[in-house]
């Protein structure tokens, strides 16, 4: 689902001012925060206002984002911004795609990065060594304002699945990630090279583009 194509006037500008990013997940908030900086956004996540996280209960990608944005913008009253992302491997038919933070959770309810690498790893030996390691990560940003307009945007980064992991850097799956075009996985980049290549930024060029 996207924007694109839409005349430039259907979609509505964000003001300066108080934005709340709905996100409880400190590495996502920490990407948003910098790629936000340079736009007159006074971002406020939605720990620091102590919202509840929504249960992510859509199958796809905008569908989840659309849903915390919009439960973030109904309780503070304030536009807010959802992130859902999330890793793609082709060999194993998507997954985990939109549960690829649920293949971290354990069973006392926090969330372990280097399991979740590890099972994905595993999933893909299943499929035998000549496998394909092509994988790419999905960012569906949604845009809430609190009279119920809603915005979206998707962004994409391609790559292959290395082993082990590698870097210290960034979050989640990112030291398992080697972006195409590189030899460095998204944990081995400094911030600044992963915001320029990411499917984070990507979605954000498009959510700059459109509602500055
Ligand atoms: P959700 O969007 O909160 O459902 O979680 C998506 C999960 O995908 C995150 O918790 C990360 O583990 C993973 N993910 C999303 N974006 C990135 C990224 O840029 N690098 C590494 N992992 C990511």
């Amino acid at each position: 689902m996207s924007r694109e194509g839409l005349p430039p006037q259907a979609i509505r500008k964000l003001a300066p001012g108080k934005l709340v990013i709905a996100s409880h997940n400190e590495g996502k908030v920490r990407e948003i925060r910098d790629l936000l900086a340079p736009y007159g956004i006074e971002p406020i996540s939605a720990k620091a206002l102590d919202l509840p996280e929504p249960e992510e209960t859509g199958t796809t990608f905008v569908a989840n984002a659309e849903l915390k944005a919009r439960a973030a913008a109904d309780l503070s009253g304030l536009p807010a911004l959802a992130d859902d992302s999330g890793l793609c491997v082709e060999a194993l038919n998507g997954d985990p795609g939109v549960y690829t933070a649920n293949w971290a959770e354990r069973a006392d309810g926090t969330r372990d990065w280097q399991m979740a690498m590890q099972k994905v790893e595993d999933a893909l030996a299943t499929k035998g060594p000549e496998a394909s390691r092509s994988a790419h990560f999905v960012c569906a940003l949604a845009l809430a304002w609190p009279d119920g307009h809603i915005e979206w945007f998707e962004g994409r980064s391609d790559g292959t699945l290395t082993w082990p992991p590698r870097g210290e850097a960034g979050f989640g799956y990112d030291p398992v990630f080697v972006p195409l075009g590189h030899n460095r996985s998204y944990a081995e980049l400094d911030p600044a090279e992963k915001h320029a290549i990411s499917h984070r930024a990507d979605a954000f060029a498009k959510l700059v583009a459109a509602v500055f």
